[in-house]
């Protein structure tokens, strides 16, 4: 029943459309807590730029990163890039089939295994996301998420793909996610589970799972600097360790007890980077939400007083060239601001 749905429904995306593993595995990752939509062009354009295993390993992560610059968890892309090196230099560039092997490297873990294994080489492996979660707790009428109940569906989905083909049945079940059975909408009529569904039979199949209630997060007032000398603008690299690893941003402190912002940036400016800067007038006010914080980051225009040599984590660039860097999109909040300035 769910292949002959999957046949009938099964949405065309560039990644059904290879057996290549490597392809395969990379859109997982880009899958990973990200929507179909904003992947596909991320997707193609990466796979333009490097069509192999060996184009990945032999790059660089910042040109790597410039391309993922904008789809977020920039993790994805560093662990990717260290698994895909790992494979190359140490598996003779070839993907291991051996789903533990699999899992041995850097960012696989059950999901990207199981997914993986799958779809690329029809193995019998459950690939559990939020959707497939959803989709099972509701034909098992399950409300609760305990550990009892994420087993139960764990082996109802075991079983179904045992029954045969789970490239299909894994796949069919991430469309049924997106397109009949939703968090906030459902067409059961649709749907090849629906005569056995305890959701749908409850009446209330929207009910099912029960719903959790998102968590209040902090948030955090952040001051940074658009620091120029002549026509150049003052960057630096973040640590390849941690959020946005790897990203380039204008230099930014957060403000923790009240502060005044242009003492502060004063002084950190000068210890971190031995730059003396005045600060002028403030451009604007961003505001950015990550999962486990939100940030109002305040844009200083300040002026150097000279241009000191830099280190590789440092960098003196005209405003037109800072497309060559990777910035997260707090950062890009802040280039339309200095923009909608100069317009
Ligand atoms: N979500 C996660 N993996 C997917 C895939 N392979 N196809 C469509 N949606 C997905």
């Amino acid at each position: 029943m769910i292949l002959q749905w999957y046949s009938l429904n099964k949405r065309d995306l560039p990644w059904r459309r290879t057996s290549d593993p490597y392809k395969i595995w990379l859109s997982e990752v880009m899958l990973q807590q990200t929507q179909v939509e904003t992947v596909i062009p991320y997707y193609e354009k990466w796979i333009n730029h490097y069509p192999t295993i060996k184009s990945v390993a032999l790059e660089n992560i910042d040109n790597l990163l410039k391309i993922w610059e904008g789809l977020g968890y920039y993790s994805r892309c560093r662990n990717f890039h260290e698994a895909i090196k790992d494979i190359f230099y140490n598996h003779k560039g070839v993907i291991p089939k051996q789903i533990e092997d699999f899992k041995s490297l850097k960012g696989v873990g059950v999901y990207i295994s199981g997914a993986v294994m799958s779809i690329a080489f029809d193995q019998t492996h459950i690939a559990v996301d939020g959707n497939q979660s959803r989709i099972i707790a509701r034909v098992l009428g399950v409300k609760n998420q305990t550990s009892r109940n994420l087993k139960r569906i764990n082996n109802y989905l075991t079983k179904l793909v045992k029954e045969g083909n789970p490239s299909e049945i894994n796949q069919a079940l991430m469309d049924m996610g997106s397109n009949i059975c939703k968090s906030n909408k459902v067409i059961c009529v649709d749907c090849p589970f629906h005569f056995s569904c305890k959701a749908f039979q409850s009446g209330h199949p929207l009910s099912y799972p029960k719903k959790i209630l998102p968590k209040t997060i902090p948030t955090k007032t952040i001051a940074a600097a658009l620091v120029s000398h002549g026509d150049n603008i003052f960057i630096t690299k973040r640590p390849l360790k941690g959020l946005l690893g790897g990203l380039w941003e204008l230099p930014n402190i957060e403000l923790v007890n009240g502060e005044i912002p242009e003492d502060l940036l004063k002084i950190k400016l000068a210890d971190q980077f031995g730059l003396t800067i005045k600060v002028g007038h403030k451009l604007g006010m961003i505001n950015h939400t990550f999962t486990h914080f939100k940030m109002n980051v305040l844009l200083y225009n300040c002026q150097a007083k000279d241009q000191p040599l830099s280190k590789n984590t440092e960098k003196w660039v005209s405003f037109s060239d800072l497309n060559q860097y990777a910035f997260s999109k707090a950062n890009h909040k802040l280039f339309k601001l200095v923009e909608l300035r100069n317009d």
